[in-house]
């Protein structure tokens, strides 16, 4: 089954519109870096993969439509692109990640002519997508190797193909490649309040790839671990850092605590992308407080009362004590994480 939540066609941004899944499909074209971003900021896209590659679509869209003579306005555009799309949401870090990738190519002097520029930025763009692409199928299949026959797996807000370039995902990723080897599985998806990822977004994948499972709230999750209902939690990453401290859709660190006391193990599941050996813990990471009308207003309708004030944090930090293992495409990360990380970000360079 292959989901594709950003494409590149035709010199146009297309999205699925996470909005509205599962009610339908469908799918947006966007043609400027402005629209992009806002697609970005109101979560037509969102998972932190998908960010990323969105991004930096964006700032292919610049040199698709520019008529600069001269490679300076087109450099002097593009920077322009990238620093707007870099303002879009502060948590996830593969979106700096793609930019600082699309940055580098835009200021290389070296590429001295419009034609020279745009061929490097267009070929860039399509390497970032690959990248996640290949990324998201490489760790799946190495994730699935901890996931044991029969098990019961819970996961959080949606870390499947529609959070990444697309086909697998992370979390989620790990859960369809055991699927699919035959380890007749069962998935708790949490529903995750209040934006839904899970109920709508993870619910949908699931159902698309027919794997059996349910949909809980977040608040049973703990009940279900303390009567031995679930053997495994899998969880993706918005970033990890050096330490292996994990920002993550709120609610993960509640399920981290509850996994720890329950003695289950906690996987996160996580792109190199997603791992910021600049970030030293996860105290250095910026959590974005999204808009209150996400959690007084449910399918568009208000809940709460007016002038009730109101918190909605969108990511919380599970510390790595707590973390198990790190899921990526170049292998498991095991604790100390500081060691690890460094030495699988090392495969890289
Ligand atoms: O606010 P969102 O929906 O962008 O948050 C997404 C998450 O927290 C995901 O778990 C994370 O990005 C991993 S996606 C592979």
């Amino acid at each position: 089954m292959t989901i594709r939540p950003v494409q590149w066609k035709k010199g146009e941004v297309v999205l699925i519109d996470q909005r509205v899944l599962p009610g339908k499909e469908i799918y947006n074209s966007y043609r400027t870096v402005e629209s992009v971003a806002r697609a970005i900021e109101t979560m037509v896209v969102r998972g932190a993969p998908a960010i990323g590659v969105t991004a930096a679509l964006g700032v292919r869209l610049v040199v698709e439509k520019n008529k600069a003579t001269s490679a300076a306005p087109l450099r002097k555009a593009l920077l322009k692109a990238i620093e707007r799309l870099g303002a879009t949401r502060p948590t996830a870090v593969n979106l700096f990640w793609a930019l600082e990738r699309m940055r580098k190519v835009a200021a290389d002097e070296s590429l001295d002519t419009p034609a020279k520029l745009k061929r490097a930025i267009a070929a860039e763009a399509d390497a970032v997508f690959q990248d996640e692409l290949d990324a998201s199928r490489a760790l799946s299949d190495f994730g699935s190797q901890l996931i044991g026959k029969g098990a019961r797996v819970l996961t959080h807000c949606n870390a499947g193909a529609l959070a990444t370039a697309g086909d697998y995902g992370t979390a989620l990723g790990v859960v369809k490649a055991a699927h699919l080897e035959g380890k007749a599985i069962t998935v708790y998806a949490d529903e995750t309040r209040p934006f839904l990822q899970g109920a709508r977004l993870t619910a949908w994948e699931l159902c698309k790839e027919n794997i059996p499972s349910f949909l809980i709230t977040d608040s049973m999750a703990g009940h279900l671990m303390s009567r031995g209902e679930i053997d495994v939690i899998v969880v993706g990453a918005d970033r990890v850092a050096a330490n292996g401290d994990t920002a993550n859709k709120i609610g993960t660190y509640t399920l981290s605590v509850l996994a720890r006391e329950n003695k289950i193990p906690f996987y996160v599941a996580a792109p190199l992308s997603t791992i910021d050996l600049a970030t030293k813990t996860g105290k250095d990471i910026p959590i974005e407080e999204r808009h209150e009308r996400e959690v007084t207003h449910a399918g568009g309708r208000r809940v709460a009362p007016e002038g009730m004030a109101v918190r909605n944090p969108a990511f919380d930090v599970t510390p790595a004590k707590y973390v198990s293992a790190i899921i990526t495409e170049v292998g498991i990360a095991r604790p100390p994480f500081k060691k690890s990380l460094a030495e699988l970000k090392r495969v890289v360079g």
